[in-house]
């Protein structure tokens, strides 16, 4: 896949993650062309996507790439180059902690068929070495009761409390 086309670069990507993956699955940077992989379809496991046309998603997806220092999306692929995993993370930048990084795990998602085969796990781990290489003194995410035991599994630790608002 040519370089151009990715989100960001492979430097970020886990040589040791990508490793530990089942033959024939693949780690990389959010794709300009995986609306047609099932980029969407994988995420509508988490929660309501809405009707996103090509040209959304593309107009989302350039947003990102021009602030690609902040936004790492990332996918996971099977052997037939269809998406099965995917993440982000958010790295916010603080005036606090001497103007420290705060990493924001978000929108993990693992297709049905293909859960309980580490590839969530895969997923974290690939965004944690992001957090760690581009400075973030901490990584966060906010989850669900049910989520707790795989964010442990992952080596997170429950903290603090989430709050929300809806306009
Ligand atoms: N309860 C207890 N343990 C769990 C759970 C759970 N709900 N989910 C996974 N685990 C354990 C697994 O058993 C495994 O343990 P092991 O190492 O002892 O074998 C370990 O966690 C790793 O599990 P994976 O196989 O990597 O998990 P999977 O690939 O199924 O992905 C995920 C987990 C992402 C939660 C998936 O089930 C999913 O997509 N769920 C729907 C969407 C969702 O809830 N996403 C997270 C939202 S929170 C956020 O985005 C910040």
């Amino acid at each position: 896949m040519a370089s151009q086309n990715l989100l960001f670069s492979t430097d970020l990507i886990s040589p040791e993650v990508q490793g530990a993956l089942p033959p024939g699955y693949k780690l990389r940077p959010l794709s300009s062309d995986d609306y047609e992989r099932g980029f969407l379809k994988v995420l509508s496991v988490l929660t309501v996507i809405g009707d996103i046309s090509k040209a959304k998603f593309l107009e989302r997806y350039n947003y990102l790439k021009r602030h690609n220092h902040e936004y790492f999306t990332i996918v996971i692929t099977d052997p037939s180059d269809t998406i099965v995993g995917v993440g982000t993370i958010f790295v916010e930048r603080k005036f606090i902690r001497n103007t420290g990084l705060v990493g924001h795990i978000e929108d993990i998602a693992v297709d049905k068929n293909q859960q309980g085969k580490k590839l969530g796990l895969r997923v974290i781990q690939a965004l944690k070495y992001i957090g760690a290489k581009t400075g973030c003194y901490k990584v966060i995410l906010d989850c669900s009761e049910k989520n707790v035991p795989f964010y442990e599994k992952c080596g997170f630790t429950r903290k603090e409390v989430e709050m929300a608002w809806y306009t």
